[in-house]
């Protein structure tokens, strides 16, 4: 399965075999750009995957040392995403299953990353499985019951946990993405130094909301005297209790979730917030004592926007849909939220 996958900033091109057997993954990213800009503007990520989008596939194609002939099926990421960086994917994808006569698949991006948690691994996990997703683009708790059968218990209803860490590495004069440079920082931070809030955890629901602790950390700047006024040890413990506040948050709601799932094998971390160490280790700790598998991505290039899983994906769709004509001319990008 070739996978396709321009939602965001990055432009991605994948083979994958069986769904697990990763062949190539490369990824061509504009992160250098938009780390200049504090953020993604659209206009510049969409010019930035036409430009790679070619070079993508080559990279992929040469790595592998085959050709369009050994490739069955085309997987594209449709949405969500920017619809300008996704329409470079998708028409590309278009023409070269016109082109090559292959099967075109329309995957969603978060179905993508909850399929991250199966490459390079061979077995199926064990169904159902609960899913926390968080990147910086949607945050979901979802339960995947088979292999491409999703329902998604809530998400974000403002920030998701990736944008509130981008948004407070801006505020904390640190790069984009925000992710990994809040964690660096909060590395030699004291988390208790500071409480911020744990939004929606005794909501008594599957919902998210991050704009809140962002708010937090803007007055608690404020009341400091400013960015300026802050020395680096100062911006490090509050780096660590805003990392502590977010990775309390998803923690306490996937357990909640957990709780009201008893039916479910295994719990799984998936999108680029599953990067975050903090995060893998408290849900790591409290699956031990629950006696609960848990999985995170095999990989860290796994964890952010890759191809890979979109192939997977693609993979899983395929199988699971066999009367499907798979037509390319049926497939467009799509503004539509959530997971479909
Ligand atoms: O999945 P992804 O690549 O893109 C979307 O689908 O949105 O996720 C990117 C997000 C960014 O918000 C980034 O700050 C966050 O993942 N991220 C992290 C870490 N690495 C990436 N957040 C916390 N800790 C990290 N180590
Ligand atoms: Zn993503």
């Amino acid at each position: 399965m070739l996978g396709i996958e321009t939602s965001c900033d990055e432009t991605a091109v994948a083979i994958v075999e069986d769904g697990w057997n990763v062949l190539s993954n490369s990824i061509f990213s504009s992160v250098e750009e938009h780390s200049q800009t504090g953020g993604i503007v659209p206009e510049v990520a969409a010019r930035d995957a036409a430009k790679s989008i070619l070079p993508a596939l080559d990279a992929a194609f040469l790595e592998v040392n085959c050709t369009y002939d050994d490739i069955d099926a085309i997987a594209v990421t449709t949405g969500p995403g920017l619809m300008g960086s996704l329409l470079v994917g998708v028409e590309t994808a278009r023409v070269m299953a016109y082109i090559h006569k292959k099967p075109l698949v329309s995957v969603c991006h978060i179905a993508g990353h909850i399929c991250s948690n199966r490459l390079l691994r061979k077995e199926a996990p064990d169904f159902p499985v609960l899913v926390l997703t968080a990147s910086g683009g949607h945050n979901e708790l979802i339960l995947w019951r088979s292999d491409y059968e999703f329902e998604c218990l809530g998400h974000a209803i403002d920030d998701s946990a990736g944008e509130a860490f981008d948004k407070a590495a801006r505020m904390l004069g640190l790069s984009f993405p925000g992710g990994p440079e809040i964690a660096r920082l909060a590395h030699e931070g004291y988390e208790k130094a500071h409480k911020f809030p744990r939004p929606m955890i005794h909501s008594g629901d599957h919902m998210f909301s991050f704009s809140g602790v962002k708010t937090a950390l803007l007055y608690k700047m404020k009341e400091m005297g400013g960015l300026d006024v802050l020395d680096k040890s100062a911006k490090a413990d509050l780096a660590a209790a805003f990392q502590d506040a977010i990775t309390d948050t998803l923690t306490e709601k996937l357990f909640f979730a957990l709780q009201k799932h008893p039916e479910v094998q295994e719990i799984h971390l998936s999108g680029g917030v599953s990067a975050n160490k903090q995060l893998r280790h408290k849900i790591h700790e409290r699956a031990q004592k629950r006696k609960i598998e848990f999985h995170f991505p095999e990989k860290m290039e796994f964890c952010t926007d890759n191809a890979a899983m979109i192939a997977s994906a693609g993979y899983f769709k395929y199988k699971t849909y066999p009367d499907e004509q798979w037509d390319f001319t049926q497939v467009q990008p799509t503004l539509e939220k959530g997971i479909f």
